[in-house]
């Protein structure tokens, strides 16, 4: 596996590649790998004929009192683990490389990064797009994978790549889990192991609200219900049911669905959703 720690010769390698007709799969990660990250370069590699990991604890999608010096950081064991996963190069950069004239604030990424987690956290996607702008420009990937469990930070891709007409084609990937449900996450390792052992349980809630969904409950009673059970555990930051398309209110004619929350286990945040689609509709 080639390390690259600068763009030139990423470049370089990436041109070369190019000109012997190899299709290009990136998948952006902020290093502290996972089975879930190994299920995105399992994607990667079907789509593709080489993959890139880009690992890179971008900055400017955390706020100042968010968890960027605490975040995990594990160079070492991550290119151990991608050299046995055989992705052909990893791109692993400085915070210059990345942001050589300063970070710039200017990714506007219209109403659907102001609702669900960009209220807690306002600038979050527009760093987000910020670096995913940034590592597409630099690897010019055919292809860029990335996990549902983030779907806001999907969509938000999805409609990023759309208007810069960018050539990438994003693909996803359903969000990995452990055996006992928890949605894979960096964060998880944050949690002490009463929390761990508790974690699941927000899983089991949101296939709770699924089905009573399914079952024809009423909505909002069925939000509140989730609310009720879930704050016994945790503090809920949101949870909404909402169309899975664009993340707006679901109409009568809303066929695909989603159920989408943000939750607090002692210090660690937790996201996860539920994608379904509605019988009657
Ligand atoms: O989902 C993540 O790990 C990050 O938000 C991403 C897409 C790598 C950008 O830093």
């Amino acid at each position: 596996m080639y390390i690259f720690e600068q763009i030139g010769p990423l470049e370089e390698y990436l041109n070369s590649c190019r000109e012997d007709d190899l299709s290009i799969a990136l998948v952006p990660t902020m290093g502290g790998l996972h089975d879930g990250h190994l299920k995105l370069i399992d994607k990667a590699k079907e789509c593709s004929d080489l993959v890139v990991v880009s690992a890179f604890v971008n900055p400017t999608q955390f706020s100042e009192s968010e968890d960027f010096e605490a975040y995990p950081k594990t160079l070492s064991e991550d290119k151990k683990l991608l050299k046995v996963a055989k992705v052909d190069a990893m791109f692993t950069p400085s915070d210059n490389e990345i942001y050589p004239e300063g970070s710039s604030q200017d990714y506007d990424v219209g109403e659907i990064g102001k609702i669900l987690c960009g209220i807690s956290r306002p600038m979050h996607f527009n760093g987000v797009s910020q670096v995913v702008a940034r590592l597409f420009d630099i690897v010019k990937p055919d292809y860029a994978v990335f996990g549902e469990k983030d779907y806001q930070q999907l969509l938000i891709i999805n409609s990023l790549a759309e208007r810069q007409g960018i050539k990438t084609t994003i693909v996803s990937i359903p969000t990995v889990r452990e055996s006992d449900g928890l949605a894979m996450s960096t964060r998880n390792n944050y949690l002490s192991s009463e929390d761990r052992a508790n974690a699941p349980l927000f899983y089991q809630q949101l296939e709770a609200t699924k089905e009573a969904i399914l079952s024809g409950a009423d909505i909002s009673r069925a939000i509140e219900q989730a609310k009720d059970a879930l704050n016994v555990i945790f503090d809920v930051e949101y949870i909404e049911v909402l169309n899975a398309n664009n993340l707006t209110q679901i109409t009568t004619s809303s066929s695909e669905i989603i159920i989408i929350s943000a939750v607090r286990l002692g210090e660690t945040r937790l996201i996860d959703n539920i994608v379904f689609r509605r019988l009657d509709v």
